[in-house]
């Protein structure tokens, strides 16, 4: 039996999107965008959604809107989790701002014990990821920010549909981001979405994503008598997307509510299987999860070694738990920055790893991983 990490999720429906695109002659960014970013929004409960070419794209504008938005300057700080994806902080120090790394607790998200210890003075904003389709402690973060008057970004990259009490993530804080990679809940091959619902920010990110134009902004009518096609009044990326991957997009936006409840059923009974093992995993609330993979985490390096090997022998991709601690990578040594101790982080560093979740899970194949993971030879 083979578990891949990633499973192609592209058929007919989307070939003939593709193809019905092609066809118009209308191919990059256009009225196709339009529709998939008016369908997402309301499919995420949010006002507005901005499409970019990528997560990453994603994260660089929300760290941008920090600034030129909201008003933070060179060397304020940003709470990050420890364990996340390289381009969730990124941004932030490409902007002139200060990660300061926090632990994360048993669902592998950001502490809120951790924030409380490391805000400081220069702190004006926490970025919280939702990781692995489990939403991080929403509330406490948000008692957090009140108290100290701190800005919220979601990075909701891996947890496309994840809940809290009936409320899709990127909707509690100033702008969420997702990603549309091919390993994700739904696909655009690339891609990426903002949401947001303040409409300044809106009208920003759009300029922001395209050459910092003024075409198309409500700003438009700050500059009467002047030719709006050429008018810059920002500064700004070239972060679009294009209507094929747009197109896409919107038929895999049919097929999402079904993948999510594939993908929860299949961590439920992960969740069960694992109970055999005694080994831990990550803590996921069922109801709320739009689960990504499934992590476990071994007694110590050596067994999550031998064990990664084992199932890589018999035909089951894994991987480390996104990209570890980021602070043991090395793009971060020369970075300015603060950090908590990382204790949790550092063992899911050293100890753990996944296997991808997707809509063609079977309980068959959970229960073939999990048996391989039980049955594994000492050394
Ligand atoms: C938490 C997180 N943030 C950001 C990204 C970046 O998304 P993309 O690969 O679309 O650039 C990823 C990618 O998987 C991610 O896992």
């Amino acid at each position: 039996m083979e578990i891949r990490l990633m499973e192609d999720s592209l058929g007919d429906d989307e070939f003939y999107a593709v193809i019905q695109c092609l066809k118009s002659g209308k191919y990059t960014q256009g009225e196709t965008v339009e529709k998939f970013e008016k369908r997402f929004a309301e499919w995420n409960g949010s006002k507005y959604a901005v499409m970019v070419n990528s997560g990453s794209s994603a994260n660089l504008l929300m760290a941008y809107m920090l600034k030129q938005r909201y008003g933070l300057k060179d060397g304020d700080e940003v709470l990050v989790p420890s364990v996340t994806w390289p381009t969730t902080v990124y941004p932030i120090i490409q902007h002139n701002l200060v990660p300061v790394f926090c632990d994360v607790d048993d669902s592998f998200n950001i502490s809120p014990e951790s924030i409380k210890k490391m805000v400081s003075q220069k702190t004006k904003a926490i970025f919280a990821v939702h990781l692995l389709g489990q939403p991080a402690e929403i509330a406490a973060i948000l008692r957090v920010c009140k108290e100290n008057g701190l800005l919220l970004l979601e990075d909701c990259c891996e947890s496309l549909g994840a809940c809290i009490r009936s409320r899709k993530v990127g909707n509690f804080g100033l702008m969420g981001s997702f990603s549309f990679y091919f390993a994700h809940h739904i696909t655009t091959i690339e891609g990426g979405m903002i949401v947001t619902d303040d409409r300044e920010t809106y009208d920003m990110l759009k300029s922001a994503r395209s050459h910092g134009w003024v075409r198309g902004s409500d700003r438009e009518k700050l500059y009467p008598g002047m030719d709006k096609a050429f008018l810059f009044d920002m500064l700004g990326y070239n972060l679009r997307s294009t209507n094929l991957n747009a197109s896409i997009g919107l038929v895999q936006l049919d097929k999402l509510d079904r993948f999510i409840a594939i993908r929860r059923e299949s961590h439920a009974h992960f969740v069960s299987k694992m109970r055999q093992t005694g080994l831990r995993i990550q803590k996921v609330d069922i109801t709320q999860t739009s689960s990504f993979a499934f992590a476990v985490i071994c007694n110590d390096r050596a067994h999550k070694e031998i064990t990664m090997s084992w199932l890589r022998k018999n035909g089951v991709e894994v991987r480390p738990i996104v990209a570890g601690n980021l602070l043991n990578q090395p793009v971060f040594k020369s970075s300015n920055f603060r950090r908590d101790k990382l204790a949790n982080a550092d063992i899911i560093d050293a100890c753990g790893f996944y296997f991808g979740n997707n809509h063609t899970m079977t309980p068959q194949k959970i229960d073939y991983a999990v048996s391989l993971i039980m049955n594994c030879p000492k050394d």
